[in-house]
């Protein structure tokens, strides 16, 4: 990846996600997954205050540092899974905020690197991890899970219907070290099954379930969103933009367990907002996109009698 990336990354809900966090002169906002800065930058034109950003991947933040060197100490920025967000926000002085913008999943950039092995479209190594000091790998996962654990994986993360029938050929097949040779394998077993084309490649689910595992995504996002929340002040706003259904029902759950249940804030958002026509026709990766909005707020209590 260069230094001097492109415009390669369209922010997806951008006007969408700025007005839901509701930005105040002199706000303190953190965006937990920077990526090349297109929705930080539009926090910082919107709001005087300052902006705390992370993001897993070193390369990717260095990238965003150089796009929004304009906003000089407005913005600061912290290599870390937002799974460890409170400890550094607080370190950052970033300990109480008002709004907080996870855009879950990976950039454009990042898919279209082959080296990092996360599309199936470009031959790369097997590789997908967001953050390269990690040991685990999707090779690892392919060449070495049992079928039973590559099925169960298969299903739960990508919602593979022919998760069994997958996992079968893998392991026939294997060792695997290429993008693409995975790829081709997952297109024979639906070619086997009568498949011709269709507008989503087949291997996709079997990627982003690949891609889940690897960087233990559903578990570094149910710490996230606790994390960020007990950052938020009082009225604070917390913007959550998901692109499968896997993480759009952890977000939903977590909403609806400290709304309901904790009593702790309220969804602004009852059905999820997603992406205009106009938006999916020139940004084809907004199609999947869901927005779920939270606000903090002061806890209610029962008194018992
Ligand atoms: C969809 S991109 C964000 C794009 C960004 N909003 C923009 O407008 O350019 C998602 C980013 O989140 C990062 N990421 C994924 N999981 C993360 C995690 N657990 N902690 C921090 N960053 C993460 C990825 O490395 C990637 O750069």
């Amino acid at each position: 990846m260069t230094k001097t990336a492109p415009n390669v990354h369209t922010p997806v809900l951008e006007k969408e996600a700025i007005e839901f966090m509701k930005l105040t002169p002199g706000a303190k906002c953190i965006d937990m997954t920077v990526g090349l800065g297109g929705h930080a930058k539009a926090i910082l034109s919107r709001t005087d205050g300052k902006l705390l950003c992370f993001d897993r991947d070193a390369e990717t933040l260095e990238i965003a540092k150089e796009r929004l060197e304009e906003f000089g100490s407005r913005v600061e920025f912290v290599h870390s899974s937002f799974a460890e967000a409170g400890e550094q926000a607080r370190s950052h002085d970033f300990g109480e905020v008002n709004a907080v913008l996870f855009d879950l999943g990976v950039s454009s950039l990042q898919l279209d690197t082959a080296e990092r092995g996360l599309s199936h479209k470009n031959d790369g190594p097997l590789d997908m991890r967001l953050d390269r000091s990690e040991k685990l790998t999707a090779a690892y996962i392919v060449n070495a899970w049992k079928e039973k654990d590559l099925v169960s994986l298969f299903r739960e993360y990508g919602d593979e219907p022919l998760a069994l029938q997958t996992a079968r050929a893998i392991c026939k097949q294997r060792p695997f070290t290429r993008t693409v040779e995975l790829a081709n394998i997952v297109v024979e077993v639906y070619r086997r099954r009568g498949w011709r084309r269709s507008r989503i490649h087949p291997a996709t689910r079997v990627f982003q379930a690949l891609r889940m595992m690897v960087n233990r995504e559903p578990d570094a996002l149910k710490a996230g969103l606790s994390e960020a929340f007990e950052l938020l002040v009082e009225g604070g706003r917390m913007v959550v933009i998901s692109f499968h259904s896997g993480e759009d029902r952890i977000v939903k759950r977590f909403f609806v367990e400290q709304g309901k249940r904790l009593n702790s804030g309220q969804i602004l958002t009852k059905k999820p907002i997603t992406p205009s026509a106009e938006e999916m026709r020139y940004n084809s990766r907004s199609r999947s996109a869901k927005m779920r909005v939270f606000e903090k707020g002061v806890k209610q209590h029962v008194k018992k009698v």
